[in-house]
C-alpha cells in the first residue's frame, strides 16, 4: 500500500510552509485534485496525513505541507531534507476537473494545494480559470512564483485575485476573508463568474460551507460545485444512536471484504469505530485523515445496517448507493459487512 519516495527538493513556500517533491516512479499515476498520503512513525506513532498535489501535469509529484500548531507530521515535515525517503500511499481522490471550459477555483490558505494542479491543467488544455486566493498577508501566500508564472503564461485565460485579511490592499473588495458574500460582490463587481461550468473549493470547511450556501442560492447546480476540505473548526461528531449502542453492547460482528480477502471482527462498546476496532484486533484497514475528509477509508455497506458520526467527503450520489466511511461507521445492526473493494 506504501511505498517509499526520495525527496529530490525541498524548498520554503511563504512564511510557513514548505514544498516538498518526490523522485517519481514512473507507473505512479495521478490526475489534478488528487492528494497523497504521507506517513512516518513520530515518537512511537503511526501518523499519516493527507497532503493534495500541486504539480503540473507530467511533472514530478510534490505537495505544499503547512506548519500547524502541535501538528506532529507537518512539524516533521520540516525537518525533512534532500535524499531522504518518505513513505507514500498512490494518489487518491476524486476532487479533480471533469474537462470543463471554465472554472471559478475558491482556496484559502494551504487549500490552495490542489489548486495549482487544476488550474495548471485546465489551463494547458485551454479553459478559463479563475482563482480567488485568500491568505493573511503577501508574504503567507503559498505557491506565489508559481501563480505569478501561470499568470504571465497563461495572460487572456487566467484571473488570479488575492484576498488579505491582514495586509489591506488599494482595493476595498480584496480585503477581508474569502466568503459567500465576498465572493457574491466579487460577481456583482464582474470580476468572476459564478456561472462557471465547474466550481472548485478548497480550505477550512466553514469558508468551503459559507461560500457553497452562497452559489446554491445564487441559482448554481450542486452538481457543478466540488469541495475539498483541509480541516473542520468546531463541529462536534453525531452521537451513536440506540441502535449503534444496543449493536456495540452486542459485540457487532463485521466482515470487511478488502483486496478480495475476508476478514472477520468485532466492534465492541469502547471502540469508536470501525477502523479502530480493526485496528484493535490487528487488522489494518485503509485510512489517511480519520476526521472524515479524505475518503481514504470508503467502503460499501455490502450487508447490514450503519451510520457514521461525521462525513465531509461522500457526496449525496455515494450515500444513496450505501457508501460509508470507516474511520466514522458505527454498525447499527448486529452483523455488518463492509466492501473496500467496491468502486
Ligand atoms: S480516513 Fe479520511 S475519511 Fe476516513
Amino acid at each position: 500500500m506504501f511505498r517509499d519516495l526520495t525527496i529530490t527538493d525541498i524548498r520554503p513556500e511563504g512564511s510557513d510552509a514548505v514544498r516538498i517533491t518526490f523522485d517519481t516512479p514512473e507507473d505512479i499515476d495521478w490526475k489534478p485534485g488528487q492528494y497523497l498520503t504521507l506517513r512516518s512513525t513520530i515518537d512511537g506513532q503511526d501518523i499519516r496525513r493527507s497532503y493534495s498535489i500541486a504539480s503540473f501535469p507530467d511533472q514530478p509529484l510534490c505537495v505544499g505541507v503547512k506548519r500547524v500548531d502541535g501538528g506532529a507530521f507537518s512539524t516533521f515535515a520540516q525537518s525533512l531534507t534532500r535524499g531522504k525517503s518518505v513513505q507514500v500511499m498512490q494518489p487518491e481522490g476524486r476532487f479533480c476537473p471533469r474537462g470543463e471550459q471554465t472554472l471559478l477555483l475558491v482556496a484559502a490558505g494551504s487549500g490552495i494545494t490542489p489548486m495549482i494542479s487544476i488550474a495548471a491543467e485546465a489551463l494547458e488544455r485551454g479553459a478559463e480559470v479563475t482563482l480567488v486566493y485568500g491568505n493573511r498577508n503577501s508574504g503567507s501566500i503559498m505557491f506565489k512564483d508559481t501563480l505569478d508564472a501561470l499568470k504571465d503564461r497563461y495572460m487572456g485565460q487566467f484571473n488570479l485575485i488575492h484576498i488579505l485579511s491582514r495586509e489591506p490592499q488599494d482595493v476595498e473588495l480584496l480585503n477581508g476573508r474569502v466568503s459567500g458574500e465576498k465572493l457574491q460582490r466579487l460577481a456583482r463587481a464582474g470580476a468572476v463568474d459564478l456561472n462557471a461550468e465547474g466550481v472548485y473549493l478548497c480550505g477550512p470547511g466553514a469558508m468551503i460551507d459559507d461560500v457553497a450556501v452562497m452559489l446554491t442560492g445564487e441559482g448554481v447546480p450542486e452538481t457543478r460545485i466540488h469541495h475539498e476540505r483541509f480541516f473542520m473548526e468546531g463541529e462536534a461528531p453525531r452521537a451513536p444512536s440506540v441502535a449503534a449502542q444496543e449493536a456495540a453492547e452486542k459485540g457487532a460482528q463485521v466482515e470487511v471484504v478488502l483486496d478480495g480477502t475476508r476478514r472477520v471482527f468485532n466492534v465492541e462498546e469502547d471502540d469508536e469505530n470501525v477502523l479502530d476496532a480493526a485496528a484493535r484486533q490487528g487488522l489494518e484497514l485503509p485510512y489517511s485523515c480519520k476526521g472524515g475528509m479524505c475518503c481514504t477509508c470508503r467502503c460499501k455497506v455490502a450487508e447490514g445496517g450503519a451510520e457514521m458520526a461525521v462525513n465531509y467527503s461522500l457526496e449525496p450520489w455515494e450515500l444513496e448507493q450505501g457508501f460509508t466511511l470507516a474511520c466514522q461507521t458505527r454498525p447499527t445492526t448486529e452483523k455488518l459487512v463492509l466492501d473496500f473493494d467496491a468502486a
